[in-house]
């Protein structure tokens, strides 16, 4: 039996409770997933933990847009998020979410032992803020003026506020990142990291008193806790750090966090300073994974427009399965870079190597038993022997049992592409083997029916031993092959798949075929014509009369956030918008396009004008209008939303 190997602690990060989660962020969930279950089946104690990170001023802006409570809202988000998990039977140990009590006690000790280790100080902070990440920036580090992780608008801020003597710890960052090259994977990543200490590390902000949201400063309940502070600290609260050790004691340090390119920063930078300003060992690995792009761009809910590529995981687990859809994720990327997610990848991966290769594999050789050898699994014998040139048995043998190591070897690099490679170098090996020994002709002559039982012997073999490497990325499947196979009686053990002959006289039983056929085409029609929002999204305002230009005073004035922005297909100048305003969501063509990159207008708070007459722009309807000014920085002429929000980041009176 399988043997204790230790513990292993993996998490992932806590997700935002804005909207919804998109396949961008199931890829992280669904790589700790496969790890948790890999490292369980290899006899580690693992503990896996994920979770919600629900404070900060998105949330509260969030929250306050649809006139609920920052807790109502979330609490919305996370049950979907939970009910997403759930169906994809994702296997974490706990669930921790920074709204819990647990939490919060804890997030306030930490701050406490890092106050009275003198590394926490008032001042004022005067900078920019990137609300979407967080994350605050100095002038320098902007690129051309906006956030340079992910390239949208950043506010000013001039506040009073606590700071993190994070300079204090510059050489003993670099130390780490250099001396303990594991410490950070994979390289690039940890020579960003080097590079971006050794331009001068600055102390953190870590308060903020302009909205309330958020964990109180102990020292000072006017300000909350950045939300990055109590955010990193999960890692250690849901282990009951420091009142209830038990856990902790047992799991801390981590072995991994597993964490997107863009969060890199603050789990191999803050978060190690914060453990060691309370004097707590740092974990031992952080992995930054890239990501899913569409259309050149990070995945993100606001690009899921009618035409486009289905990203919600509820619809294509709906359509394809958990499994098919897990595998195609650890399959398709490779860990640590940028892979570009559309829906036709996805189908031909399904098709090729889930329903093409394994399905055909399992099918086929159920079927075989079934019809040469009564639906018993035949029992290997010296008359069998393969006596051909070459010795298919000897070679299909030798991948199946060398396939494990292989995995493993693999899976401890995070290369989940290549762990499942190893695998189906085997699935494709188990099928040329049925073209090599032609069990239909040997069935042919009864005098060959020893051979006929070794071949099925080997392929059954073979298939036993896919099963259990499967196991971690595929439970389900696994589950339906083994079933089929007769071997539905016997655990999953990873050391048996270093051993070939354990298969004798189990019965086999055709089931429903494990991945379906798809039709490529045809399901691509289907999903880009899902992706149109429901009919009852789109209830229209009740709004004056229509107006004409002339009657500008008549005007009716509203609130809108740009959720979509597009350049007008036959027009250079003409950019076109989907505006969402309380429940309508309408098109609003602009001639603005010279002045603003599309992509940077969404999320835009702006002020519409609501009741202007509908038209057409070059072919688009355009109903409405957004409302712009001029402007002039550095004596230049620039266009301006007229927005909500104000260069300080406060709201408009
Ligand atoms: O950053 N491809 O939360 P988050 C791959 N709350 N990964 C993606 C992705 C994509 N298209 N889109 C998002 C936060 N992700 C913080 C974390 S941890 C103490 C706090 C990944 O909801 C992203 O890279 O914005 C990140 O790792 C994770 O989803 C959470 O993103
Ligand atoms: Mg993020």
């Amino acid at each position: 039996m399988t043997k204790d190997k230790g513990t292993y602690y993996i998490s992932t990060p806590i997700y935002y409770p804005s909207s919804n989660l998109h396949i961008g962020h199931t890829y992280c969930t669904v790589m700790a997933d496969a790890m948790a279950r890999f490292k369980r089946l290899q006899g580690y104690d693992v503990m896996f933990l994920t979770g919600t990170d629900e404070h900060g001023q998105k949330i509260q802006t969030l929250a306050d847009e649809r006139g609920i409570t920052p807790q109502q809202y979330v609490d919305e988000i996370v049950a979907g998020i939970k009910e997403l998990w759930k169906t994809m039977e994702i296997s974490y140990d706990d669930f921790i979410r920074t709204t819990e009590e647990r939490h919060i006690k804890r997030v306030t000790e930490l701050f406490n032992r890092m106050y009275e280790k003198g590394d926490i100080y008032k001042g004022e902070y005067e900078g920019w803020y990137c609300t979407p990440c967080e994350s605050f920036w100095t002038e320098a580090q902007l690129v051309d003026g906006k956030c340079p992780d992910c390239g949208r608008p950043v506010q000013k801020a001039k506040e009073e506020a606590y700071f993190f003597k994070m300079s204090k710890y510059a050489d003993k960052l670099i130390d780490l990142l250099k001396n303990n090259p594991e410490f950070l994977e994979p390289e690039s990543r940890r020579n960003e990291m080097i590079a971006f200490i050794e331009q001068g590390l600055e102390d953190l902000c870590i308060s903020r008193s302009t909205f309330d949201w958020g964990i109180p400063v102990p020292v000072d309940p006017k300000h909350i806790m950045y939300v990055w502070i109590d955010a990193l600290s999960n890692y250690i609260t849901a282990l009951g750090w420091p009142d209830d050790p038990e856990k902790y004691n047992k799991y801390w340090p981590a072995d991994v966090h597993l964490v997107g390119k863009e969060i890199v920063r603050f789990h191999s930078l803050i978060w190690p300073a914060m453990l060691m300003s309370a004097d707590l060992p740092l974990p031992k690995q952080v992995r930054g994974h890239g990501w899913l792009l569409l259309g050149g761009e990070k995945v993100s809910k606001s690009k899921a427009a009618k035409g486009n590529d289905v990203i919600d995981p509820v619809v294509l687990i709906d359509r394809y399965g958990i499994d098919a859809l897990k595998y195609f994720l650890l399959r398709e990327y490779t860990f640590g870079q940028d892979g570009v997610f559309t829906n036709e990848v996805m189908l031909k991966r399904m098709n090729y190597d889930l329903a093409n290769d394994l399905g055909n594999l399992v099918s086929r050789t159920v079927s075989m038993i079934e019809k040469y050898n009564g639906g018993f699994v035949p029992e290997l014998t010296e008359a069998g022997k393969c006596t051909d040139e070459v010795d298919f048995d000897a070679q299909l043998k030798e991948i199946a049992i060398g396939a494990a190591a292989k995995v493993e070897a693999q899976m401890n690099e995070f290369k989940f592409n290549m762990a499942l490679e190893e695998i189906w170098v085997l699935v494709r090996r188990a099928n040329k083997y049925i073209d090599e020994t032609m069990p239909w002709a040997l069935a042919k002559d009864e005098a060959l029916k020893a051979r006929l039982d070794n071949v099925l012997h080997n392929l059954a073999e073979a298939i036993r031993i896919i099963s259990i490497l499967i196991y971690p990325f595929m439970h389900t499947t696994s589950d339906a092959i083994r079933k089929q196979m007769g071997l539905w009686y016997a655990d999953v053990v990873w050391e048996d798949a270093f051993t070939f002959e354990m298969m004798n006289g189990e019965q086999v039983k055709k089931g429903n075929a494990i991945f379906p056929r798809l039709d490529i085409e045809k399901e691509l029609e289907e999903l880009y014509a899902m992706n149109a929002k429901p009919e009852d999204e789109n209830i229209p305002l009740e709004l004056k009369d229509e107006i004409e230009y002339d009657d500008f005073d008549k005007l009716d004035l509203r609130v809108g956030t740009i959720i979509e922005a597009e350049k007008h297909p036959k027009a250079d100048r003409l950019l076109v918008f989907q505006v969402k305003m309380g429940t309508e969501k309408r098109q609003i063509v602009s001639g603005v396009a010279e002045h603003f990159k599309p992509e940077e207008c969404i999320g835009k708070k702006v002020i519409v004008l609501a009741n202007l007459k509908a038209r057409k722009l070059r072919g688009l309807e355009s109903k409405g209008m957004i409302l712009f000014a001029d402007n002039e920085v550095d004596g230049k002429e620039t266009l301006e939303f007229v927005s909500t929000i104000a260069e300080d980041g406060n709201p408009v009176a």
